[in-house]
């Protein structure tokens, strides 16, 4: 196969400035086959594949384009999410191409995500090359837009096209832009297979489809591969590509492409992201750089709003955990909440993600208790506790010390908020290790920080502090002894076990009453005084009152109107689903995360 005339190459954009758009016209301008394929008659196959009814969301898209040059160029469009929590799979994404194209909104100019994902893309040498879109609106800028990708990002930007992604014009300039500036892999195939994945994705048809880029060597139906890191080991069924959301198998994927691999695997756990496939009877000698095991960053309880939905939470996970090999979960037991599981993930968005897709696609209501990260307690008889839930923090007297997880941050950040950015992660209990400056824009800060405090809400603070030109990655890095304590909630004087969590010492107070604050706020009222309390050990550090209800609810439907009271009962039953009864006092079941969300 000739990789001179293969383009592997990502999309990035900031939100709403046409990446999806770019990508259907650039799929619906190119073919699904070159014309030596169209001969061979797999054709068959694919209709096949239809009638199954597979359908794959495809991390990658393959497609043909004929140049201005005569020639015909295999294109692989890798797609690449979009968030911190998922930095890692972002990263795997962009390791597996050579090149991006930078998607700028022609009426918007340079912002937030821009400079970000540029960022991420220049650190894996990929080249970049900017396309202004959105030209046939008649506030667009390109002139000025131009000059801003020069001076804010620091890329090359004279020629780049002006385009519709909308209306199709010029996103031809884009495609030979493509073959003209992205490298074509060079890499060989004779060598022993390396393949790095990118995505991987469970199939009840196929198993786990893995999605590779092949560095070196060539995989083929038949061959025995070996996932590196895990150790498993399968024969491959089925090798092919995704092209317009189909499945199409080939003979064998080579140096310099990119495919899927099918091979009858179970578990999405057995091919992580990032991972190298090798073939086990001709293994290559050291894997790909850059694999790191994904773990767990914040714990927190799952609990049906029903308990008599136990049993469909636990099948749930069953099945979310086939295709999410970076969620954890096992059963536990809450006093305020009665039976669930404690899952860990990868941050707030993931978790937030699961919890969603439970909800809607498992039709499930949930409870979520307090977010926390994984603490250690060394106790005075010696024993090391790893602490996920915070209400089994032991008595304070078997405590002697206790340390909290620490990340080495890495923030990209234009010069003018180099100051906001640095004070943020002071105000974070952040440690300045260093900064550089990469190019006369932008610089590079390096920070050590509690993952306690960037946890929450500190990718938000960044992008806003810095009007969104900043990017985070952060790895774990060890342990450190601080001074924490456990903060907890009392509802009408009874210990909420799910609302409690732990905290700085000196960030206690405030925690304290700014969580009373809020959780008085979610509470309704009821027909007696709730004092709301932020406890440590015996000691009540803040309090709140949810004042009595004075008029019944019905009081209002004067006239005796039955259907209109009906319909109020109704209405407050159908509350009553949503809600968590604490001793006497009812809670909304959102409480328990929102009151989390402090600013
Ligand atoms: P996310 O998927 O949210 O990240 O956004 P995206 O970057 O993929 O943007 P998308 O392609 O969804 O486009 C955002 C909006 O801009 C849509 O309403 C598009 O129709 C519109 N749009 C995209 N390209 C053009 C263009 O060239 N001209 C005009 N007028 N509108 C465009």
């Amino acid at each position: 196969k000739d990789q001179s005339k293969i383009r592997n190459f990502c999309i990035i954009a900031h939100i709403d400035h046409g990446k999806s758009t770019l990508a259907d016209r650039i799929i619906e301008k190119t073919g699904l086959l070159t014309s030596r394929e169209m001969q061979n008659q797999i054709l068959d196959n694919m209709d096949l594949e239809r009638e199954r009814g597979i359908t794959i969301k495809a991390q990658a898209c393959r497609t043909v384009y004929r140049a201005k040059d005569g020639e015909e160029y295999i294109l692989n469009m890798i797609d690449t999410p979009g968030h911190v929590d998922f930095n890692y799979e972002v990263s795997r994404s962009l390791a597996a191409c050579d090149g991006a194209v930078l998607v700028v909104d022609s009426t918007q100019g340079v912002e937030a995500q821009t400079v970000g994902n540029v960022y991420l893309a220049l650190e894996h040498d990929l080249e970049v090359f900017p396309v202004l879109n959105k030209i046939d609106l008649p506030s667009a800028h390109p002139d000025e837009v131009r000059q801003e990708i020069e001076d804010v990002i620091g890329i090359e930007a004279h020629d780049a096209p002006e385009i519709s992604a909308k209306t199709g014009l010029n996103v031809e300039d884009v495609l030979e832009a493509i073959v003209q500036k992205i490298p074509a892999p060079t890499e060989d195939a004779e060598k022993p297979l390396k393949a790095l994945i990118f995505d991987s994705v469970y199939d009840a048809y196929k198993g786990v489809i893995i999605s590779v880029r092949v560095r070196e060597g060539r995989v083929k139906p038949g061959d025995r591969i070996r996932m590196m890191a895990t150790g498993a080991e399968e024969e491959v069924v089925e090798v092919g590509y995704f092209g317009a959301g189909q499945m199409i198998p080939c003979d064998s994927l080579d140096a310099g492409e990119v495919g899927y691999i099918t091979a009858s695997i179970k578990k999405v756990s057995d091919t992580r992201v990032g991972d190298t496939v090798t073939t086990a009877d001709r293994p290559c000698e050291e894997p790909l750089p850059g694999y790191k095991k994904v773990q767990s960053m914040v714990y927190c309880g799952l609990y049906p709003a029903d308990s008599a939905k136990y049993p469909d939470l636990r099948d749930a996970l069953d099945k979310l955990v086939l295709n999410d090999a970076s969620l954890f979960y096992e059963p536990e037991t809450s006093l305020a909440l009665g039976f669930g599981f404690r899952c860990g993930f990868l941050g707030l968005l993931h978790l937030e993600v699961i919890q969603e897709r439970l909800e809607r696609e498992y039709n499930l209501d949930l409870v979520t208790t307090a977010p926390s990260v994984v603490y250690k307690v060394y106790k005075t008889n010696g024993e090391v506790i790893e602490l996920t839930n915070p209400s089994n923090l032991p008595d304070p007297a078997e405590i002697e010390y206790m340390e909290e997880p620490m990340v080495k941050a890495e923030i990209m950040v234009t010069k003018d908020f180099v100051g906001a950015i640095m004070q943020l992660c002071e105000e974070r209990r952040g440690e300045y290790i260093g900064m550089e400056y990469i190019e006369e824009t932008r610089a590079k800060l390096t920070y050590t920080l509690p993952l306690n405090e960037i946890i929450y809400d500190f990718f938000d603070a960044l992008k806003s502090r810095s009007r969104g030109y900043a990017s985070l990655d952060y790895e774990l890095a060890g342990y450190q002894r601080s001074e924490l304590l456990k903060l907890d909630i009392l509802v009408n004087k009874e210990q909420v076990d799910a609302l409690s969590f732990i905290v700085f010492a000196d960030s206690a107070y405030d925690r304290g009453r700014k969580m009373c604050e809020k959780l008085k706020g979610e509470i309704p009222r009821q027909l007696f005084d709730i004092p709301i309390q932020a406890a440590v050990g015996s000691k009540v550090i803040a309090r709140e009152t949810v004042k009595a209800l004075r008029k019944d609810v019905l009081a209002k439907c004067y006239g005796g109107d039955i259907s209109r009271k009906k319909k109020l009962l109704e209405k407050q039953k159908e509350g009553k689903k949503k809600m968590r009864q604490i001793g006497s006092v009812e809670i909304p079941k959102d409480a328990f995360l929102n009151v989390l969300k402090l600013d």
